[in-house]
């Protein structure tokens, strides 16, 4: 629960930070306005940290820029979820290293969830010394505080570690769309899946209160948002620690109840708190999209009951059948993990069957990645990398043909999309409310308006489709 004269008196003293900011990064860039490169790795939740970090950086006098050639600061906000992505971001600050040679006033930072881990802050700190600033997702609100100490003392500043519990609501914020933007309900997790590094870098959960939250939805709404996505890692169980009556469906609902034209998503649901009351609020309400991301990772009971995900594959098929029975239309899309610690054929034929049984829209499919410090990266793994990467391929010929099967169901209907960016020359991509691309032939002004199409070709899992 946030203790909210604290975190105001904190807010204030970055609010000066910020202000003694400008000067020092105007002069700092050469008496220019300086330019800030912040890239995003990881999820929806980093990509909703980066807005707030940019618009800390827009009010210290910054412009953005999408060129890190150009950039007077340059931010990677990381993600730890995988070792693959891990690497990447690894070689990436690897090829920074000619920039900084290039420019020595360039301050490079790192932050998120990777910075939350120690061995890779040591690393960090060891083997890349011309990062000037590392510091954790716990301390985003400090962010001024930091880059003001990473720029005048000339010091390497690192700060991470330190969970305070509290929610910092009221900073700058900096939205990377104007008509389709996250609002991120929770932070944090408390599941402790025994393959994931979030609860460890994410601290624990805690929900924002519900007046901050249709507060700020009133205001994407007012400002044009037509597609809102609430976002948490586990959106089922908020409100549990708030002292007020509150729980999904009915923030859900009260979000929809919003007066104007939007749709409204949220992600992720987790199975084991999924209810029959958020599935009925979904389908009573339109504005809800019928869109359910609900990850089952397993079709095997014995390899959930090893993930701590706390629900049986036949649990997950009755609240993913009951949704499918009560919302005409809807999307089920899920991610699995294939290759778990000792996770058997067996093993493996039920998580195919449970996909050939639900029919997903689109899966997000990934190979168990070990963690450090997490307890499945101590259980014993005898199968090798060839028997998961063959199992990920059996799977992806399994899902595709399901995709494409579902596709093709769609032509000749009329949908109702949002158009949402230029695909290539004279053709948009457009989104359905059960979050399935359409291509059109339409001019680029469209962009950011809902639109009746019609579908007229489904190619594999790609669909085209005409304006009405
Ligand atoms: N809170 C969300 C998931 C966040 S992480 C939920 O519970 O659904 C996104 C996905 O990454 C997970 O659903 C899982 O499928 C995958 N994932 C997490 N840790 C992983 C690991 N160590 N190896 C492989 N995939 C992993
Ligand atoms: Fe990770 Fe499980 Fe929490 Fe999702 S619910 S973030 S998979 S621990
Ligand atoms: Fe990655 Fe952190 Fe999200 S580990 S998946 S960016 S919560």
């Amino acid at each position: 629960m946030s203790d909210i004269s604290t975190t105001e008196q904190e807010l204030t003293k970055q609010e000066d930070y910020i202000s003694r900011l400008e000067d020092i990064l105007y002069l700092r860039a050469g008496n220019r306005q300086p330019l800030a490169f912040v890239h995003t790795y990881g999820c929806q939740q980093n990509v909703a940290d980066s807005e707030k970090i940019k618009g800390m950086l827009v009010r210290s006098g910054c412009a953005l820029t999408e060129q890190k050639e150009d950039a007077d600061i340059i931010i990677f906000n990381t993600c730890a979820v995988r070792e693959h992505a891990e690497d990447r971001v690894f070689g990436n600050v690897g090829a920074l290293k000619a920039l900084k040679k290039k420019k020595p006033s360039l301050l490079i930072g790192l932050c998120g969830c990777m910075m939350e881990q120690e061995h890779i802050a040591d690393k960090i700190y060891k083997s890349f010394p011309y990062v000037g600033l590392v510091f954790g997702t716990h301390v985003i609100h400090k962010f001024p505080e930091l880059l003001y100490h990473a720029v005048t003392d000339g010091k390497r500043v690192f700060e991470r570690g330190n969970d305070d519990g509290q929610i910092y609501e009221g900073l700058p914020l900096h939205r990377d769309g104007s008509f389709k933007g996250w609002l991120p309900i929770m932070y944090g997790c408390d599941n402790f899946c025994t393959y994931c590094i979030v609860p460890h870098v994410r601290g624990r959960e805690r929900s924002r209160r519900p007046g901050v939250i249709l507060d700020e939805a009133r205001s994407m709404v007012k400002a044009g948002f037509k597609d809102i996505t609430l976002l948490g890692q586990n959106v089922n169980s908020y409100g549990k620690w708030l002292d007020e009556d509150v729980d999904f469906a009915g923030l859900l609902s009260d979000v929809a109840a919003i007066e104007g034209d939007f749709w409204v998503r949220f992600m992720t649901s987790h199975p084991k708190d999924a209810s029959k009351k958020l599935i009925d609020t979904m389908a009573e309400n339109p504005k809800i999209c019928n869109h359910l991301h609900l990850p089952f990772q397993s079709g095997s009971d014995t390899i959930l009951s090893r993930m701590n995900r706390r629900y049986t594959r036949e649990k997950y098929l009755e609240i993913a059948n009951y949704a499918k029975s009560r919302i005409p239309d809807l999307s089920l899309t899920s991610d699995v993990i294939v290759g778990f610690p000792g996770e058997t054929e067996e093993d493996f034929q039920a998580t195919l069957d449970l996909i050939r049984e639900v029919k997903f829209t689109s899966l997000f499919t990934f190979i168990y990645s070990p963690r450090v410090g997490t307890p499945a990266a101590k259980f014993e793994d005898p199968y090798t990398h060839e028997v998961k990467a063959r199992h990920m391929g059996e799977l992806l010929r399994v899902q595709e043909e399901i995709a494409a099967q579902r596709c093709a169901a769609m032509v000749g209907r009329t949908y109702r999309v949002l158009v949402e960016e230029q695909a290539r020359e004279g053709v948009l991509n457009s989104r359905t409310q059960n979050n399935i691309v359409v291509e059109i032939e339409a001019p680029a002004e469209l962009i950011g308006s809902f639109r009746e199409v019609e579908i007229t070709e489904a190619r594999n899992w790609i669909l085209r489709g005409k304006l009405k």
